[in-house]
């Protein structure tokens, strides 16, 4: 193979983003980055060049925006370059109910955490198979595996989705033959941005500290599930006892849980 392998992260100006485009380069990868704050993906870039000698490519984009994935797979062909790495990751947590908010703004919310993820891995999807070789993860989240809430309604729907979707790609890409592989990784309560953009940050502040894992062994645990084939990670041994309990749990138990222990991290207005 020529050059490095090229990875395209989504939402890499912050978070968790930000870390996978480091974890990747620091394996010696290239790494296109894209997010809608130009400054500070260009200063990752630069952070990146310098430290792991590899390339960078900055797309500035709104996940949110009509032909936002075309616009990015146009940057990326200009460039010369075909992704064998996908990792999508950008995403935000939408407040309020479906009662109080509007159409608009959930219709972003599905461009940004469902639509933009699918259409990315189906359109990037022929070339892998022609190279023989790709690998994908898409950030889904605990709260996929927990039962719904009141308040942030869709996003429990769009990371279940996601994770259902992950399962769905890894099993056809095995049944073809394909050294293929799609990961959901099911991060719980990371530190990040996430909180201050969505509001929660006061309430969040609340949960124990042990409830939390650091950005860096989220992405390293999602980055070696990729590699293995795994269709579905989920970070830390917390985690993972919560994952189960959701599974093992009566499901009206578990909803009266969620009903009281969500409004301590989901906001209704
Ligand atoms: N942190 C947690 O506790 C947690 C737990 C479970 C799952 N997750 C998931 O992890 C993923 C990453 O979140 P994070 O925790 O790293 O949050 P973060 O620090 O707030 O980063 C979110 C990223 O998404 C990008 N983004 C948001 N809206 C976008 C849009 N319209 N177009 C393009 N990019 C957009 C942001 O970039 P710009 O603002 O520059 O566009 C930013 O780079 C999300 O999918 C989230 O649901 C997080």
């Amino acid at each position: 193979m020529a050059g490095n392998r090229l990875v395209l992260i989504t939402g890499a100006s912050a978070g968790l983003g930000a870390e996978f485009a480091r974890q990747y380069a620091a394996k010696g990868w290239d790494v296109a980055l894209t997010a809608r704050r130009a400054d500070r993906l260009d200063a990752l870039a630069r952070e990146i060049e310098e430290k792991y000698k590899v390339a960078t490519l900055v797309i500035t984009q709104d996940l949110a925006a009509e032909g936002a994935v075309d616009a990015i797979l146009g940057e990326l062909k200009e460039a010369g370059r075909t992704p064998d790495g996908l990792v999508n990751n950008a995403g935000y947590g939408l407040p309020g109910t479906f009662f109080n908010t509007s159409w608009e703004e959930q219709e972003a919310f599905l461009r940004v955490l469902y639509h933009a993820p699918i259409e990315l891995v189906h359109k990037l999807l022929p070339g892998m198979a022609e190279r023989g070789f790709g690998r994908i993860i898409n950030v889904a989240s605990l709260a996929g595996y927990a039962p719904g809430s009141n308040g942030h309604t869709l996003y429990a729907s769009v990371k279940a989705g996601l994770i259902k979707f992950s399962e769905s790609l890894q099993a056809e890409a095995n049944a073809a033959g394909h050294d293929i592989n799609c990961c959901a990784l099911c991060p719980g309560f990371t530190f990040t941005e996430f909180h201050d953009v969505n509001g929660t940050r006061e309430m969040a502040k609340d949960s124990p500290e042990w409830m939390w894992m650091e950005a860096g062994p989220v992405v390293t645990a999602g980055m070696q599930g990729v590699s293995r084939g795994q269709p579905v990670v989920v970070p830390g041994a917390v985690n993972k006892g919560v994952a189960t309990l959701t599974r093992i749990l009566p499901e009206p138990l578990g909803r009266e849980i969620m009903k009281r222990q969500g409004r301590r991290f989901r906001k209704t207005e």
